[in-house]
């Protein structure tokens, strides 16, 4: 780790090329792939739209090495294809970021008016393509005798999901995987973490929250206001930086004491 030399000290990830799987857009994932190009990664970013990645191109340094990759993770073959694209183009991958998420369609509700199709779909947006994903870039990593590091985006809905059974479940299946992950490529030097972030405000939760509704949410909230994306892009630049060398098969909470706060059956989270 080095620092650079105007502003804040960041990490250094030159020489590293990192996939950011829905690194697109001007949430979560457009917020990481700028911060990862700003510690000098070389990044290629997958989305599933050309209107997400402009969104992205707009947050990144202007000598960002960058390449784009239109794909859809719901698309089993999306997800082979945008890893040998991103390996195409850079020749190597080193880091792994799995942010693309959340659900399609009317999924929120008790799971009595649900169906399998829709159970299906968020299991593979939120689970099975990070499955994919992670296996084929381990393959390369192995192949290649290098260490790696990769990280899962989750949700502190793994732990409580009313009214969404299925997001609730991948979430979960999601940290259970990154264990198993972490375990078995531990003695090839690759690191895999999950972070599970409370409630941020992003383009696509904010479509979704009225002013009345985000007013209510700062009044509960144990910070006063909803997380930044920009927060969690710091904290997965951490957990693939050397700084986490150590750190695997971890679950990082980047929700504001959130959940500590709702797990108690009061009001105000007293038992
Ligand atoms: N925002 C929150 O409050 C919050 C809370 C907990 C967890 N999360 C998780 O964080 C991640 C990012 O959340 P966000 O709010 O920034 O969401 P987002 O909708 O902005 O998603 C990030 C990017 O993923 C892309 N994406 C979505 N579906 C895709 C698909 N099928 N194929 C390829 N790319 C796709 C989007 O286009 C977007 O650019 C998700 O996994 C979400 O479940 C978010």
């Amino acid at each position: 780790m080095q620092q650079r030399s105007a502003g804040a000290p960041v990490l250094d990830l030159r020489g590293k090329v990192a996939l950011l799987v829905g690194g697109g857009g001007q949430g979560i994932g457009g917020h990481t792939s700028a911060a990862l190009a700003r510690a000098g990664a070389a990044v290629a970013i997958a989305d599933q739209s050309d209107e997400a990645l402009a969104a992205a191109r707009a947050l990144l340094p202007g000598d960002a090495r960058v390449e784009f990759i239109r794909a859809d993770v719901t698309r089993e073959e999306d997800v082979h294809r945008l890893v040998d694209e991103a390996l195409a183009k850079f020749g190597r991958l080193d880091i792994l970021v799995n942010i693309a998420g959340g659900t399609r369609g009317e999924s929120w509700g008790p799971m009595l008016g649900k169906n399998s199709e829709q159970w299906d779909v968020t299991q593979m947006l939120n689970l099975k393509y990070c499955y994919l994903a992670g296996k084929r870039i381990a393959r390369h990593l192995i192949d290649a005798g290098r260490p790696g590091a990769m990280v899962n985006i989750a949700s502190m809905s793994a732990y409580s999901a009313p009214n969404h059974a299925s997001y609730g479940a991948a979430k979960a299946g999601l940290i259970a995987l990154t264990r198993s992950m972490a375990l078995e490529w531990a003695p090839h030097g690759i690191r895999v973490n999950a972070l599970s972030p409370g409630a941020i405000d992003t383009p696509r939760t904010r479509a979704r929250t009225s002013d009345e509704l985000m007013r209510q949410y700062n009044a509960i909230l144990p910070f006063g206001r909803k997380g930044r994306p920009e927060e969690i892009a710091m904290a997965v630049l951490f957990l693939v930086s050397d700084m986490a060398s150590y750190v695997s098969g971890h679950n990082l909470l980047v929700d504001g004491a959130c959940t500590i706060k709702f797990s108690g059956m009061g009001p105000g989270g007293q038992q």
